[in-house]
């Protein structure tokens, strides 16, 4: 990729790239919406990702190019910049409004994307766009940001400039990501570890139900909403700074505090989906993949029935999964409202699987969904 995205790179701009850098995507294993509650989520980095090409120009512009996508920018070197329309090239521009802020960079610079994340389909490509920048741009000018804090940066653009108040999963996969490990990251502390994802005779499929999602126009901020209103109401009986420092026990004995059924549901989501996390990364480590596929599909029932933020498509995927033997776990993965699925999946039973999935999968829904096999990788790095 790297070779070809350079060679692009001359043929758009007439002169060499000087340096390139890769970014993933991401899936969650288990933990969804989660991590803006300050619990433990399980993501990993996967082998779809963003790569840029970067070199210098004289003329003090950013130029922003893809070969993904048609629309591209030129934006002068300025202190701040403000997002215009939704084309592809906010995510990059936010990054340098957040970094011109607090870093001089007196440089212009001609920049090739190129990204093979599917949009909209849950597995965080804008995250990657985002931390691509933010990477590219700290390796570039030796600017001296820890890796957290691009992460943290990455995040703040999505919430400021992009206008999703997502929480720092996405930013943190992508850029801390390891290859074969999942992570397990606390969200209030943004402290983390490792489990080796060893999957034995499994492996592991991604779905995408290809219904087309955008999470600034979904249901997503309403669910952060929602899950504030019940921090507060439990508030009134105890001290909490955010709902995950409750586990299933003590949740019981102050959820009488959320009179309103909705409030009480996406909290009890919530706590016991944290719990879930904690059971499925000691599976894991174990080697217990039974366990670890029976708390996916608990996570999706808890995410269709307590969340409601599942839809027609995700749960078609996982009823398939459920009679289909060789899968030992399903469930969605990100933000919900379409996107992917994942399953675990017996190794040999790929093309049938597809095959299989495919037929009941358009009878249902109209059209077919997209199987990717994805192999865990490591997060930004220069290539
Ligand atoms: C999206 C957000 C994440 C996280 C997930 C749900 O991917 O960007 O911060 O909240 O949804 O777990």
């Amino acid at each position: 990729m790297k070779t070809d995205l350079e060679q692009k790179f001359f043929e758009n701009y007439q002169h060499k790239a000087t340096a390139t850098y890769f970014t993933p995507g991401r899936v969650n294993l288990i933990g969804e919406h989660i991590d803006y509650n300050g619990g433990l989520v399980m993501p990993c980095a996967i082998s779809l990702g963003t790569w840029l090409s970067v070199a210098p120009n004289n003329e003090k512009v950013i130029r922003f190019k893809s070969l993904s996508f048609a629309e591209e920018q030129a934006v002068p070197l300025q202190s701040s910049y403000n997002k215009t329309g939704e084309d592809w090239y906010n995510y990059p521009l936010g990054v340098f409004n957040e970094i011109l802020k607090e870093k001089a960079i007196d440089q212009g610079l001609d920049l090739l994307f190129y990204g093979n994340i599917p949009i909209g389909s849950g597995l965080s490509s804008s995250a990657s766009i985002e931390v691509i920048m933010a990477y590219a741009l700290n390796e570039y000018f030796n600017l001296g940001y820890t890796r957290l804090e691009l992460v943290l940066l990455a995040q703040w653009v999505e919430n400021q400039f992009i206008g999703v108040n997502c929480g720092v999963m996405d930013q943190f996969a992508v850029a801390f990501g390891e290859k074969d490990k999942a992570l397990v990251l606390n969200c209030d502390t943004l402290k983390y570890r490792v489990v080796a994802c060893d999957m034995g005779n499994y492996c592991l499929a991604i779905i995408n139900t290809n219904k087309p999602r955008k999470l600034s126009e979904s249901k997503y901020n309403e669910r952060v909403l929602e899950c504030q209103t019940a921090l507060k109401q439990l508030n009134e009986d105890i001290t909490l700074n955010n709902l995950c420092e409750l586990n299933g026990e003590k949740f019981a004995l102050h959820s009488h505090l959320l009179t309103d059924p909705v409030i009480l549901k996406r909290a009890t989501h919530v706590v016991k989906e944290n719990d879930r996390v904690s059971f499925a990364a000691k599976a894991l480590n174990e080697g217990n993949l039974a366990d670890f596929g029976r708390l996916m599909y608990a996570s999706h029932l808890s995410l269709k029935e307590l969340y409601e933020v599942t839809g027609v498509e995700l749960d078609t995927v996982v009823d398939f999964c459920e009679n289909y033997a060789p899968v030992i776990g399903a469930r969605m993965t990100g933000a919900g409202f379409g996107g992917c699925a994942i399953a675990l999946l017996e190794n040999g039973f790929e093309e049938d699987f597809v095959k299989e999935l495919n037929l009941y999968y358009t009878e249902k829904i109209g059209y077919a969904p997209t199987v990717y096999f994805s192999a865990i990788g490591n997060g930004a790095s220069t290539i």
